[in-house]
């Protein structure tokens, strides 16, 4: 079987269309704008990249983008002053701050900090909590973008084994609370899981998040799988010439492409996902402040 690649750069392109067109109909039925504040505490390079991308996405929506850049020696007291002042900001409707943050900030307490309303990451606690539970939170994006690609791709993933590699707080626990709210039977694995490669030869769906380049291989998934790919890792490619790198997922993409049903390439799969789903967190999150009608299918 060859599979399908799942292109999450077009999809990405179709969630932005649908936030932008109803950024249109509140802009003009309520003249009501949504905005959204990024803060960024540091120059590490690659998230001023990730910072530079979302600002420029965001007003290419239509949203207004407040951007706060902030020396890496800021006093945590300055950053929650900030947080404090965009809390109380009726033009930002969504924060975010770049993490990961320099060592002497309390990443926790920064997050907790945020209005659970504004916080459009989903990792406030009571948003953790909420959708631990089931109720309506902001849901972390990239696991969210994860979920529009699966729904898109399955009629149903009612009853699907899912198996996701890796646990973190930012991917790994989230997805598997969306994944439930699907009726999956979900499998948090991890890299210390016992007969890893078995317990990832049960899945229908495989989501790889444990940031280790190329670990998931072809001979551990089941025919027809669909395999979701959130790992981004840069290698050495010396084939490319001396000193050159090259982007790769937590799968080897060629040996699982060969047997999955379907899978999401890396670049070009789950990454552009989590910027369009942001913006369209940023979106509910605006209707929810202002009691609008949300827009559909941009939500889990
Ligand atoms: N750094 C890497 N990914 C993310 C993310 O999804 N949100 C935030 N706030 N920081 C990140």
């Amino acid at each position: 079987m060859s599979a399908k690649k799942i292109d999450g750069k077009a999809f990405a392109a179709t969630v932005r269309k649908k936030v932008a067109a109803h950024v249109v109909r509140i802009v003009e039925e309520h003249d009501i704008t949504p905005g959204l504040a990024v803060v960024l505490v540091g120059e590490d390079p690659a998230s001023q990249v990730y910072v530079r991308s979302k600002g420029k996405q965001t007003t290419e929506v239509g949203m207004k983008s407040f951007e706060h850049k902030l020396a890496a020696d800021t006093a945590e007291a300055d950053l929650l002053a900030l947080i404090d002042r965009l809390n109380n900001d009726a033009q930002v409707h969504g924060i975010l701050v770049q993490l990961p943050l320099p060592s002497h900030l309390n990443e926790n307490l920064v997050i907790n900090s945020i209005s659970p309303a504004k916080d459009v990451d989903g990792f406030h606690i009571s948003n953790v909590g909420l959708l631990g539970t089931g109720q309506k939170s902001m849901v972390p994006c990239t696991p969210l973008g994860c979920l529009m690609m699966l729904r898109d791709h399955h009629e149903s993933i009612s009853g699907m084994n899912a198996v996701i590699v890796g646990r973190s707080n930012i991917v790994g626990k989230p997805m598997a609370q969306l994944l439930l709210g699907d009726s999956c039977t979900v499998t948090i694995a991890h890299s210390r899981t016992k007969n890893l490669p078995e317990v990832v030869r049960r899945a229908d769906i495989v989501v790889a998040a444990v940031g280790r380049p190329e670990m998931i291989l072809g001979d551990w998934i089941k025919e027809g799988a669909t395999v979701i790919d959130v790992g981004i890792n840069r290698i050495a490619a010396p084939e490319k010439g001396e000193g050159k790198t090259r982007l790769v997922g937590d799968i080897h993409y060629e040996s699982v492409a060969a047997v999955a049903g379907a899978v999401t390439p890396v670049p070009g799969g789950v990454g552009p996902m989590t910027i369009a789903c942001l913006l369209a967190n940023t979106l509910t999150a605006c209707c929810r402040i202002h009691g609008l009608a949300e827009p559909k299918g941009l939500t889990a």
